[in-house]
């Protein structure tokens, strides 16, 4: 068993040796929105990796064809279904304000300031700045996130049914 430390949990998850990243943030009950299913051809389960990343597996060829995609990278970054943890000590960070589902998960926010910067599921990019206010409008905007939810899922689908296309 190993123990990994989820984002701002206090007390660490145990998973197996070899398990994934993905397994010890689900463990953490954290959500990830992981639309291709785990196969590291979407990155919606990008983390970053704080501590410990040298006892994480080598980056897969998989990580590096979708990390580059991601406008939210940094050097640290990993797909949480790709990393398998090998060692003791691993920490991970989930991108702030990225979870949602659709747009319409952003409804309960209308009327208030944006906290953090609400992110891209699938991209990263910044959708609403911190401290900008949450309009119904600018919700109806967004819509365009849930058609690009149902591409990226269609894409995976595809990239796993003729995965030559993936090196
Ligand atoms: S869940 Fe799609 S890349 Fe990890």
């Amino acid at each position: 068993m190993k123990s990994v430390r989820v984002d701002s949990h206090e007390d660490p998850v145990e998973i197996t040796t070899n398990a994934r990243v993905l397994d010890a943030v689900l463990a953490a009950r954290e959500k990830l929105l992981m639309a291709c299913g785990g196969k590291g051809l979407c990155a919606t389960c990008h983390v970053y990796v704080t501590e410990g990343a040298e006892r994480l597996s080598p980056m897969t060829p998989r990580e590096r064809m979708s990390l580059p995609m991601l406008a939210d990278r940094r050097p640290n970054s990993r797909l949480a279904c790709q990393a398998k943890v090998l060692g003791n000590g691993v920490k991970v960070e989930l991108p702030r304000g990225r979870f949602i589902d659709a747009a319409s998960d952003l409804d309960k926010l209308i009327g208030r300031r944006a906290e953090e910067p609400i992110l891209h599921p699938v991209t990263g990019a910044v959708l609403i700045e911190a401290g900008k206010l949450i309009t119904r409008s600018r919700i109806k905007e967004l819509s365009f996130v849930d058609v690009d939810i149902a591409e990226m899922k269609t894409r995976s689908l595809s990239m796993e049914m003729n995965p030559k296309i993936v090196r």
